[in-house]
């Protein structure tokens, strides 16, 4: 076999793992509310078996590692190696060994029948093109009655500043070009940032993958910075959906779009320091009594 086909495909993420890892205190704070909330949601308790999907950094994962202890078990999966190697070195630092990494797409887990008291995903689903499928592989780990929680970007109309960020990119990249490739974009395009917030969704795809007991609540957690300019920062460094964008651009025309989002931007100001409106959903489930796929 040629050498060069058995090389993993750089992903996404891979570009952006730095960026984000090298945010994690802000993260932390912006999420902390939300992030105990899914943690409680998917009755994770000490001795825990537990499935993160999409883990980036493993932010939320070492807060499971805290809350499951030394007799319960976490397993970290993502697509982006680089962003899951960041992941294996803040838990090991963390003195954390309750845990293993896995490499792995949320919609073809392939965990060989294992099954887990609870599954957990934060920020990661809505950026699978097929989330019916992730929903499904999520189910096929649970145990009989074990609990599915996550966090996803809600709406448009809740989530302006996402939606300015994705305009703004978009229209620079596609300047130059015809009036149907800069026609508006659909903010509900599966695999993009607020794809799963369109109402009503998230309950009928986790109905239909098998789940009971479905909530999905809306929360608030604006982004606190103290300027638009330190959002756009954020944004820039870790950011995929909108650094893939803009990435076709040269340097000088990158530039020119990331102040360009900042300023108008910069309508969210405020005396006491930049708050960025900002909606998510919490979704919980219980999955079915019958072991699933057994
Ligand atoms: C916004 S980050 C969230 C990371 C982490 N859960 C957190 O909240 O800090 C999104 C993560 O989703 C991962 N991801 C995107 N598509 C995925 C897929 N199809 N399967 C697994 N992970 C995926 C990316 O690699 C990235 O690490």
């Amino acid at each position: 076999m040629c050498a060069e086909l058995a090389l993993p495909l750089p992903q996404p993420w891979d570009e952006a793992a730095a960026g984000w890892n090298e945010h994690t205190a802000v993260i932390r704070e912006w999420l902390r509310d939300v992030t105990d909330a899914m943690i409680s949601a998917a009755n994770i308790e000490p001795g825990s078996q537990v499935l993160d999907i999409a883990a980036g950094a493993g932010d939320e994962t070492l807060d499971i590692a805290q809350r499951i202890g030394s007799n319960g078990y976490v397993l970290a999966t993502d697509l982006s190696p680089r962003i899951l190697a960041l992941a294996h070195d803040n838990l090991r630092a963390a003195g954390f060994s309750n845990f293993d990494t896995l490499v792995a797409d949320a919609q073809a887990l392939n965990l060989g029948g294992k099954k887990f008291d609870a599954v957990v995903s934060r920020l990661g689903l809505m950026f699978c093109t097929e989330p019916h499928l992730a929903l499904q592989q999520a189910h096929l780990a649970l145990r009989p009655k074990g609990r599915f929680s996550a966090v996803v970007f809600s709406h448009p109309d809740a989530n302006p500043c996402l939606g300015i960020a994705l305009r703004t990119a978009l229209k620079h990249a596609n300047a130059g070009q015809s009036a149907t490739c800069a026609a508006p974009p659909n903010p509900y395009a599966p695999g993009t940032l607020m794809s799963l917030g369109k109402p009503g969704l998230m309950t009928s795809l986790l109905a239909n993958a098998g789940f009971t007991d479905v909530e999905v609540r809306p929360v608030s957690a604006p982004f606190c910075w103290p300027s638009s300019r330190h959002y756009v920062e954020f944004v820039r460094a870790a950011g995929s959906p909108l650094r893939a964008i803009l990435s076709p651009l040269s340097l000088e025309a990158q530039a020119e779009a990331w102040n360009d989002m900042a300023q108008q931007l910069d309508q969210f100001g405020t005396p006491e320091g930049w708050v960025g409106p900002n909606e998510l959903l919490l979704v919980s489930a219980t999955a079915s009594n019958r072991l699933n796929g057994a």
